[in-house]
């Protein structure tokens, strides 16, 4: 037997991607509401306006937008999020196929603006509190724990309008406000918890990652001092209310290789590596680790650091480990040979030895024992694989049927790695929720067609369909896969 008995198997989902409902039940604008849908050609587009009236889009993961920007929902514009695949209203059949394929654990990210609509309120929306209410007991009733995002691509938008989100203080306090009443609220009915969803993603895309309308470094490292501190902040409060809570970060995972032996490869895939480390450094040992000041420091960039924040940082690690791993990339000093590849956060150059995507992302399960080793390795606390998977083009058969193979080969596959990296190496993985557990809009392109569910939802990128919820060949084949605890693939 490889996998513990009390195993976490599931599934995930944000927000965002699955409830729509937009703006139902009182519920505010968030920074993922204002996205537009893209392609794997066209990029997604952020929308605001300027004080002189002007209505503006600019793309997504390279925003720059002016001082005077209002972010908001403007007519003419397709959103996705808006309508998503409706799990706002049909959240209670989509629980039930879950508890079908014997889900333990069902990981969603509570939408921090059903709650405080622009962020800046006192009082609650208590709508918005009784959706989740509704949702978790849905999950209890049938066993089922949920693992819940505080924030995963959320931020309200009231908070980057006032003062440019993350980049202020303030969102400190506002964001332990909402962690706060939300952790009194689902006493007893949540206890796992994860403070931000892919925190490394920050650096990469402001706005995506916390809502901050600017690609400045200087900007950016202040936003991410404020979420670090956020997030130690958290550990500490979801500890104090109720202790048997259990709190972890969530990075965005690549595993990096050097693209050749040469001793510049090696230094540089080093350095690309420590992406993912700063952050899960600080939040897993308490501290900023050294390359990244001197970073800092190279940059001319102070973030300020007092003794009393660096105190907050140490008390406030967290349980355990959680992270999205969807593939590996190669590093090299420079390359004119090799071909650069695409993936979910940064470029890399393309490993020979790897097929890859339809979107380009490189399939590497190896890679995945590779990561839960070396991360294990370094902190040595529980892990929890929180994302995975693979979109595909999936196709819906005149009986209804969605021959999903693609799915379960590499589900398959790294679900070996995993078992491997338990019982060859030791490691100790406490829990599994493949991407998309259920059909739902894509983060980095905004389309309906990148699926990666066992459940297939008949929306198409062009507004068609009733959103029919239809069981691909994957979803019996997970099912057994809980069932026998991760035995029989
Ligand atoms: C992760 C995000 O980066 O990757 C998810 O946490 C996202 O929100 C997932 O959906 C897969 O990426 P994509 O672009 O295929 O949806």
């Amino acid at each position: 037997m490889s996998f513990p008995k009390d195993f976490l198997w599931g599934g995930a989902v944000a927000a965002n991607q699955y409830e729509g409902g937009w703006n139902a039940g009182g519920k505010g604008v968030s920074s993922a509401d204002v996205v537009t849908r893209g392609s794997r050609t066209t990029p997604r587009y952020v929308t605001y306006k300027t004080a002189d009236g002007k209505i503006h889009k600019d793309e997504l993961f390279t925003l720059d937008a002016p001082e005077d920007a209002v972010f908001g929902v403007f007519e003419g514009f397709d959103y996705p999020s808006h309508e998503a695949v409706d799990g706002y209203h049909r959240f209670k059949e989509d629980i039930a196929l879950f508890a079908e394929m014997g889900f333990k654990t069902f990981r969603l990210s509570i939408n921090w603006t059903r709650i405080f609509p622009t962020g800046l309120e006192e009082e609650p929306n208590e709508e918005g509190l009784r959706f989740y209410d509704e949702l978790f007991d849905e999950c209890l009733k049938y066993g089922i724990k949920p693992l819940v995002t505080l924030s995963h691509y959320e931020t309200p938008i009231g908070l980057s309008n006032e003062w440019g989100s993350w980049v202020d203080p303030r969102t400190i306090d506002a964001y332990l406000h909402y962690v706060e009443v939300v952790a009194e609220r689902y006493k007893g009915k949540v206890e796992y918890w994860l403070t931000f969803n892919e925190i490394n993603t920050l650096e990469h895309g402001g706005f995506m990652g916390a809502g901050v309308p600017s690609t400045d470094p200087k900007k950016l490292a202040m936003a991410t001092k404020h979420q670090l501190l956020a997030s130690a902040e958290a550990v500490k409060l979801l500890h104090e209310i109720d202790p048997r809570n259990q709190v972890g970060n969530m990075i965005a995972f690549m595993a990096y290789y050097p693209l050749t032996c040469n001793p510049e490869d090696i230094m540089a895939c080093w350095q690309e590596m420590n992406t993912n480390w700063f952050y899960c450094d600080v939040q897993a040992r308490g501290y900023y680790p050294a390359f990244k000041l001197k970073e800092y420091e190279r940059e001319g960039i102070d973030i300020h650091l007092s003794e009393e924040e660096k105190k907050v940082l140490k008390e406030g690690t967290v349980d355990f480990i959680s992270f999205s791993y969807y593939m590996s990339n190669c590093a090299a000093k420079q390359s004119d040979a090799a071909e650069t590849s695409i993936g979910n956060m940064s470029l890399g150059f393309k490993n020979p030895y790897l097929k890859a995507s339809d979107w380009g992302w490189q399939i590497d399960p190896m890679g995945l024992r590779y990561s839960l080793n070396i991360l294990y390795d370094r902190y040595q606390k529980p892990l929890m694989i929180v994302e995975n998977g693979v979109g595909t083009q999936d196709v819906l058969e005149e009986d209804g049927s969605i021959h999903d193979q693609a799915h379960i080969e590499y589900l398959w596959d790294h679900i070996k790695a995993m078992k491997e990296a338990i019982e060859i190496d030791g490691v100790d993985l406490i829990g599994y929720t493949p991407w998309g557990c259920i059909d739902l809009v894509s983060a980095s392109t905004g389309e309906m067609h990148k699926r990666y569910g066992f459940i297939y939802v008949d929306y198409q990128d062009d507004g068609t369909g009733k959103g029919a919820r239809l069981k691909k060949d994957s979803f019996d084949w997970y099912k057994q896969v809980i069932a026998s605890n991760g035995e029989d693939l």
